[in-house]
């Protein structure tokens, strides 16, 4: 078999390199499952596995240019900007280096200040959403540095970009991203423990994490579909967190929103107070994501005030509260970690959800998996 690629107007033979990407026909199928989304939230553990295996000098030579560069901007839409200020937070926590993050959409508002102390970090799955690409050609005209993560090998950011980290984890198929989120996590926690020169320690740790997001996929599935049974009919859900898990819980509200059609927000728990609480009605469903770490208290004693207003409260904890009508069971981790882990049953919770009302998660409404236009 041969392809030929040739010029529409003139007819003339274009030469093109050929790449191999490395993913297999498997990756590409259901195997079995009833939606890509439920395949590809299962195949976690080993995507994780994968997105470890990086060129150690070229994830310490990025992590080190990001430490040194006087501005640092995070660009990406969607699900890949959770990941991105999960980045955030990670890279002032580990290595006290502050950046900021910027969504690609806002982005052509702030490239005045752009220039070639700037360094651009693009995250995207796909690597051809438009207004990250937009965004970065601005800011190499401007003199910026670009770098990006990438899962698709080749992909129009790769190949604007002066360093590329892939997420290794294979075709993603489903509309609603999920192991892309959580490979792009994993590269976040490499480049932060790299600035502080303990790369090897992350890829250690990550490895035993790998099997631990394993035992959450396999402990809660009954739990997760009894709750999206009592839940299924409800029109509004809030997600509420602190710090690093704000991220989680904005990411947890979009995971429904996109493939079951429900109104859900995520917020900062603290910020209920200044409006939200105000939506807070009987049997309202509100997920607490609160892990037994620095944020725990605060966000609880948030998911009882909403309690007291009636909310259907749904804990997402290593612990469990009288204030819990459910309690979501997540394995004690490092703290740093956590989010490796509440994400499971997020995920997992929204998928049952979009069934449970008869939809297709794979093909959510007016969804498509690439967004090519502005
Ligand atoms: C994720 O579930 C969504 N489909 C969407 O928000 C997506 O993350 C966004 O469009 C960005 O896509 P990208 O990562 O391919 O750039």
């Amino acid at each position: 078999m041969s392809i030929e690629v040739l010029n529409l107007k003139t007819g003339q033979k274009i030469e093109k390199e050929i790449k191999e990407l490395g993913w297999s026909v498997e990756q590409a199928t259901k195997g079995g499952y009833g939606h890509f989304m439920l395949k590809e939230i299962l195949e976690q553990p080993s995507a994780i596995r994968r997105a470890i295996v990086q060129d150690k000098n070229l994830v310490t030579d990025m992590a080190l240019d990001i430490l040194r560069a006087k501005n640092v901007v995070i660009t990406a839409c969607g699900t890949s900007r959770y990941a991105a200020l999960i980045g955030r937070y990670l890279f002032s926590k580990l290595a006290k280096k502050f950046c900021d993050v910027v969504m690609a959409s806002e982005f052509q508002y702030f490239a005045d200040s752009i220039d070639k102390n700037t360094l651009v970090m693009a995250v995207s799955q796909s690597g051809e959403t438009a207004d990250v690409m937009e965004g970065v050609k601005k800011a190499k005209e401007y003199g910026a540095k670009i770098f990006s993560i990438v899962n698709v090998v080749d992909s129009s950011l790769a190949r604007i970009s002066d360093n590329v980290i892939y997420l290794n984890c294979g075709p993603e198929i489903a509309v609603a991203s999920t192991k892309a989120f959580v490979n792009q996590l994993v590269i976040f926690y490499l480049l932060s423990f790299a600035m502080v020169n303990r790369l090897g320690e992350a890829i250690e740790k990550i490895r035993k994490i790998s099997h631990v997001v394993q035992d959450v996929i396999d402990e809660n599935g009954n739990k997760l579909k009894e709750i999206a049974e009592k839940t299924k009919d409800r029109n509004d859900f809030y997600y509420i967190g602190r710090g690093i898990n704000f991220a989680m819980a904005s990411e947890g509200a979009l995971k429904l929103k996109e493939i079951s059609c429900i109104h859900a927000e995520g917020m900062p728990a603290g910020e209920l107070k200044h409006g939200t609480i105000a939506l807070i009605g009987s049997g309202t469903p509100v997920l607490a994501i609160c892990p037994k770490d620095y944020t725990f208290h605060e966000t609880l004693s948030n998911a009882i005030e909403t309690k007291a207003r009636g909310a259907f409260v749904i804990g997402v904890s290593d612990e469990n509260n009288d204030a819990f009508d459910e309690w979501i069971k997540i394995p004690e981790v490092e703290e740093i970690f956590y989010p490796l882990v509440t994400i499971i049953p997020l995920q997992l919770l929204a998928y049952y959800i979009a069934v449970a009302r008869g939809k297709n998660p794979d093909k959510p409404r007016n969804l498509a998996k690439a967004v090519t236009v502005k």
